[in-house]
């Protein structure tokens, strides 16, 4: 896998709100619906590796259960506390065909 691969979760049958933990190669994939479109973050909480889908959906952000910073599910934008850690990562992510598409996941851990 490239650093700009190509991962196809199959069928995600999300409902508005929900979202759900993928584990992709060596890394893990939040999948989240909000808004009537699928977001992709990644599920390792940058600041201290929690994994956000172990968190809540609040609106239009995930909450992380650890020490509950909370991200924009469609920017990955800290929107609680900037201070305390970066933005999280997200993914462009695409419907085709009933399936959900996640492109440029990397398959290493980022450092
Ligand atoms: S690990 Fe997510 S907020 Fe601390």
């Amino acid at each position: 896998m490239s650093d700009q691969a190509r991962v196809t979760l199959g069928p995600v049958n999300l409902s508005e709100g929900e979202m759900k933990g993928y584990a992709v190669g060596k890394r893990n994939l939040l999948i989240a619906r909000h808004g009537g479109k699928v977001r992709a973050l990644d599920d390792w909480c940058n600041h201290a590796g929690c994994l956000l889908s172990g968190g809540r959906v609040e609106g239009s952000m995930v909450v992380c259960s650890c020490h509950e910073v909370g991200f924009d599910l469609a920017t990955g934008k800290n929107v609680t506390s900037p201070g305390v850690c970066d933005d999280q990562r997200t993914f462009r992510v695409e419907e085709e065909d009933g399936e959900v598409v996640v492109y440029g996941f990397p398959d290493s851990p980022l450092p």
